[in-house]
């Protein structure tokens, strides 16, 4: 007879060959058996009625980045990876965003002396590149993914990110050689700024005007622009917070060619539009939903999950980026009320990602329990080098596992949430089906609305290549 620390009994598991009711055994931090169990074990959870996923994989996260004078991000890495916890997911990928000039090795330090003894669950960085110098290109970038730093994000618009065409393609090619995976932020800078310029002259300055400012065009060119640039490099790439049916026929037509690009979309471009900014009253309301790109209609909601059911979106991550409402360093910084454009970008979504599609998704039987699985914890994992050890329920994976209730239903309440923000955009959206127990590595950190683990016990993990 086996030993082990945790038996889940009779809990319905999400493996990788589908649905089973059975149980689960936990042994030093990873998950050791899975079939009927009649073994010893230090602790026995009873988890009848209740589903057992892997913990979720959030693979789009900021935290803590310098975003302009005078503003500050409403989460440190405590509060994010909280937030996260308590959400359901066990490993998040926040960005070590590059600032101009900055050396690339020196901006990995500084993220992870902002991360360390501050994690609650399992992390690792994606990198920023904004200034792909021939320090950058030719050293940093390939010794840091040679470190486990896989993956980089680089941004087609806003004034401190923005790389030019040139700049874009010189960066695939690194990428090709150091196989690391890109991840574009694909909105057109110059088409933006013309846009605005217009509506400001035209005296429009709400926070509804910044979608108007970047409509689906923008985003459908800068998205067929970076595949034509992926194809031409011959690398993958991920367009990332897809928001509409425009970027998303670019992405379908790429894929139907056999060109290698992946998609991602949020819980914002299934639950917000564009009439949310218009606040009450065109006010500035509005401004607790200007992200970007920005919510769309009701008719890009349909295409989004089009894109969810059928396959062509790989990933669904949170792109939590929190800044506080009522805060002059946050949405209303000095000029936000003078001009969208001053709004900072970003609204939080790191511990309602999960319990938002598995509501909208799985509870309204748009989309199987297995997909949300794929969409949520095992293509992330599988994208960005986490798999096997993230990602899926299996012999040898760390026992990380989210334990949901699919029949609690429950209103999304700023005041219940953990992350530094003050406003949640998705107040009041009910939710049926709740992840009610967080375990990282074995241990349950988060159940019944409760940090059990008060310590941090989230570790940096070091990446593999993508294998997805
Ligand atoms: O508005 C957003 N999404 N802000 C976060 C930065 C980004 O582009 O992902
Ligand atoms: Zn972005
Ligand atoms: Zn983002």
């Amino acid at each position: 007879m086996q030993k082990f620390d945790t038996i889940f009994k009779n809990g319905e598991i999400i493996t990788e060959n589908g649905k089973e009711k059975t149980d689960l055994g936990i042994l030093n931090g990873k998950i050791s058996a899975i079939g009927i169990l009649n073994d010893e074990a230090s602790v026995i959870e009873d988890a009848s009625n209740l589903i057992i996923l892997p913990g979720g994989v959030d693979a789009h996260v900021h935290i803590d980045q310098p975003s302009g004078p005078d503003v500050e991000m409403a989460d440190n890495f405590q509060t994010a990876t909280m937030s996260a916890a308590a959400g359901g997911s066990t490993t998040i990928l926040p960005f070590a965003m590059q600032e101009k000039g900055q050396s690339l090795r020196k901006c990995v330090e500084d993220y992870h002396k902002k991360a360390t003894n501050n994690l609650y669950i399992d992390t690792s960085f994606h990198l920023i590149i904004s200034d792909p110098s021939p320090q950058v290109l030719g050293q940093e970038l390939p010794a840091l993914a040679r470190d486990g730093y896989t993956s980089f994000k680089v941004f087609m618009t806003y004034d401190d990110l923005v790389l030019n065409d040139a700049e874009l393609l010189e960066v695939f090619e690194v990428a090709k050689k150091e196989k690391t995976l890109v991840m574009v932020h694909a909105e057109g800078y110059d088409a933006i700024r013309y846009l605005t310029k217009k509506l400001e002259d035209e005296g429009k300055l709400a926070p509804y005007y910044h979608g108007l400012s970047r409509p689906q065009i923008v985003e459908r060119e800068a998205t067929h622009r970076a595949i034509s640039h992926a194809e031409i490099v011959d690398i993958p790439i991920v367009i990332v917070h897809v928001s509409g049916n425009e970027a998303l026929s670019q992405i379908k037509w790429a894929k139907n060619k056999g060109i290698k690009v992946f998609s991602e979309t949020c819980p914002q471009y299934i639950c917000l539009t564009e009439d949310d900014m218009k606040g009450l009253n065109m006010d500035f309301e509005g401004a607790k939903y200007v992200c970007s790109p920005p919510p769309r209609d009701l008719e890009s909601q349909k295409a989004i999950w089009e894109g969810l059911i059928d396959g062509t979106f790989d990933i669904f991550s949170s792109d939590h980026c929190p800044f506080k409402f009522k805060d002059k360093k946050g949405k209303d910084r000095p000029g936000a009320r003078t001009s969208f454009k001053w709004v900072p970008n970003g609204i939080p979504g790191v511990e309602t990602r999960l319990p938002i599609l598995f509501s909208e998704g799985v509870s309204k039987k748009r989309i199987t329990i297995e997909r949300f699985v794929e969409l949520t914890s095992t293509n992330p994992a599988k994208m960005y080098g986490l798999y096997p050890q993230k990602g899926s329920i299996k012999v040898g994976a760390d026992a990380d596992l989210t334990i949901w209730d699919p029949n609690k239903i429950a209103k999304i309440k700023q005041s219940n949430l953990h992350h530094g923000s003050d406003y949640t955009p998705y107040e009041n959206l009910e939710i049926k089906g709740w992840p009610i127990e967080t375990w990282l590595r074995g241990i349950k950190i988060f159940g019944n609305g409760e940090f059990i683990i008060k310590e941090n016990m989230g570790k940096y993990i070091s990446r593999g290549f993508s294998s997805l």
